[in-house]
């Protein structure tokens, strides 16, 4: 594979042992001894599109500078610029929009003008490398305001359809292009073990099975047939590796199983991914038991890199490095050491362009490693196109939310699900149904059924953005029926039947992890008042994983687990009034009681409430 990095002309190093005064002539670098080497006359072949990626790579590292080259490996976060004139100066080779890290007009236009103005200062550089701007689209290009969201992957997983997720990764593509970005950091590949943990949804099931299967369309979907197209981004399979197997469930914890599990739950995902061509990866916040993956040579270079042979670049997570023991200095030298290539800093570039500067002059980071990194970074701008076409495509600016792009992710709605539950054929909703009375806290709110990583990184309650809640969706549904709502389900008398949407609120990352998943008391009481009128119930559970249903399973008639759906309420309506028939099937085990937690397709002594693969159907009308 990377044959090129041992072609590479040495770059001279020595004059910068001493960073503090060298720092200002290195930044500055056109005039240091070591970039006067001015451009050779002939054809500069990274410039040109003609010579392959690999050629190009090898004649733009052999002009850098070491200040140059660190630049590469920077990635800061937009709301930490200092100022802009510093992504010059620093040769900054990255940023990302964090969650919620929006421009302050939430516009695709504005996201566009953003992105243009940040590299404009990047191809300002001597050498004008541009940025690769980086994002959480995780489920559509869920910060932006209007852009279309789709389930979150829990609910993909349900689909079992993996054509319908890579063509929602490619609605997702176009969209995050139309706002001038290049790269997604998705999909979340971790294989949930233990639904305690507050990221349960960002993954697509319990089984390595399903993260291949879904990894591989993701990816195939972000990237397109060709990543040099205008609507391809970059993906970045994460986190690596075992974030959804930690004891307990915690955030960033720790996953203590031997290495032949890890290579069974936790890397099969990486497998599909890294053969579906994925150009990035992301390093993951947990530990095996008890050390730092950021910090782990073993898994992130000898397996991932060499056994798996991956070519793309390693991204440490979000001040990923800063956990590792030890100062900055120290942090800096493991992680790059152990095969980070980028690092998600997202704040201290001045910090790490002289500490690294200093690392590699001290010999304890090689210049060899330094670009390996580099060449991986810059091996993917050049695939990606960017030097030919660093400024957003405009025309697809305007694609983003649009009615195509909506239409996918309600397909994607009505696949995700996941009947378990219809008694005396409840659902569909029959035709001859005349009134019918919604009620539930989730039933009208568009960032319930969102969730987390929507708008914000929390996610949040009520308007949000642009879709059409559950309630909407089925006031829409039948012209001819009446259709009611109070929240707490005391308005439902006289109803032919009821609807009670009902579950968790938006959270995300570490503020998710819980001990407990029953209900709240108040969506019991929703379910209990409706029942006391003596009605036909339906639940629609609003959820980022299996909840605790005791006694609910009772009151109910009927009974959908329908995910974090995301903006397209329609999907929900379909399925109900019969449009269309159920065909989840569950992606999680769904567990009895919290003592059964963790509970996994494959346990000895397997006795949950619902099993994997579980769901219901009944023919469309
Ligand atoms: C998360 C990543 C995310 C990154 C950037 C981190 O906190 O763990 O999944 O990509 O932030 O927002
Ligand atoms: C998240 C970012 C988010 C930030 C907010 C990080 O842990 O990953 O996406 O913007 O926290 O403080």
């Amino acid at each position: 594979m990377c044959a090129y990095t041992k072609k590479q002309t040495k770059t001279k190093t020595s004059r910068f042992g001493i960073p503090a005064l060298s720092l200002a002539i290195t930044l500055f670098g056109v005039t240091c001894n070591e970039s006067t080497k001015s451009l050779p006359d002939e054809t500069e072949i990274y410039k040109n599109p003609k010579y392959s990626v690999d050629e190009r790579v090898n004649d733009l590292l052999s002009r850098m500078t070491l200040s140059e080259k660190i630049g590469q490996m920077i990635q800061i976060d937009r709301g930490f610029i200092e100022k802009e004139s510093d992504i010059k100066d620093y040769f900054i080779g990255s940023i990302l929009s964090g969650g919620g890290s929006s421009p302050s007009s939430n516009e695709p236009s504005a996201w566009a003008d953003m992105v243009d103005n940040f590299q404009q200062q990047a191809v300002r550089t001597r050498l004008g490398i541009p940025l690769i701007y980086g994002i959480d689209a995780v489920h559509g290009h869920n910060n932006v305001h209007g852009a279309v969201i789709f389930p979150h992957n829990i609910g993909l997983g349900c689909t079992r359809n993996p054509e319908l997720i890579q063509q929602a990764a490619r609605v997702t593509a176009k969209e995050v292009a139309g706002t001038g970005i290049h790269w997604t950091f998705s999909p979340c590949i971790a294989v949930v073990r233990n639904e305690r943990w507050g990221r349960t949804y960002e993954g697509f099931g319990e089984t390595p099975e399903l993260a291949g299967m879904m990894a591989e369309a993701a990816v195939r979907g972000y990237q397109g047939d060709d990543l040099s197209d205008n609507t391809s981004i970059l993906a970045c399979a994460k986190h690596f590796l075992g974030d959804g197997g930690t004891t307990g469930g915690h955030d960033q914890g720790n996953t203590e199983v031997d290495e032949a599990t890890m290579r069974r739950l936790h890397l099969p995902g990486y497998i599909s991914a890294v053969n579906a061509g994925t150009g990035s990866i992301m390093a993951s916040y947990n530990s095996w038991n008890g050390e730092k993956m950021h910090g782990n040579q073993y898994w992130l270079t000898t397996v991932l890199k060499k056994e798996l042979d991956f070519e793309g670049f390693l991204v440490s997570d979000w001040s990923g490095i800063d956990q590792l023991p030890g100062d900055f200095a120290s942090d800096i030298e493991t992680a790059v050491n152990a095969g980070i290539d980028m690092v998600m800093l997202p704040q201290r570039y001045k910090e790490f362009m002289l500490t690294t500067l200093d690392l590699v002059n001290q010999g304890k980071i090689s210049i060899e490693r330094i670009d390996d990194a580099v060449s991986r970074i810059l091996r993917m701008k050049f695939a990606l196109g960017i030097f030919e076409s660093p400024f957003t495509d405009r025309a697809l600016t305007g694609t983003i939310g649009c009615q195509e792009h909506r239409n996918v992710a309600r397909e994607c709605v009505r696949q995700s699900l996941v009947l378990l539950k219809n008694e005396n054929s409840t659902l569909p909703i029959a035709d001859s149904v005349t009134h019918i009375h919604v009620a539930g806290k989730n039933a009208d709110n568009l960032g319930n059924q969102c969730g987390g990583w929507t708008i914000s990184w929390q996610g949040g309650s009520g308007n949000i953005t642009v879709g059409t809640t559950i309630l909407e969706a089925i006031r829409h549904a039948g012209t001819e029926v009446e259709v009611t709502f109070s929240s707490d389900g005391l308005g439902a008398r006289n109803a032919d039947v009821a609807i009670a949407v009902i579950g968790e609120t938006p959270y995300a990352e570490g503020s998710g992890d819980r001990s407990d998943l029953s209900l709240s008391a108040e969506d019991i009481s929703t379910v209990i008042n409706l029942r006391s009128f003596g009605i036909p119930t339906i639940i629609v559970l609003i959820s980022g994983r299996p909840l605790i249903l005791d006694n609910i399973m009772l009151y109910s008639d009927a009974l959908i687990a329908a995910w974090l759906p995301g903006t397209e309420g329609q999907g929900v309506a379909d399925v109900l009034f019969g449009d269309f028939a159920p065909t989840g099937k569950l992606s999680h085990t769904w567990p009895r009681s919290m003592s059964q937690i963790p509970i996994n397709y494959g346990d000895i002594d397997y006795d949950p409430l619902f099993e994997y693969g579980f769901g219901l159907t009944f023919p469309k009308k």
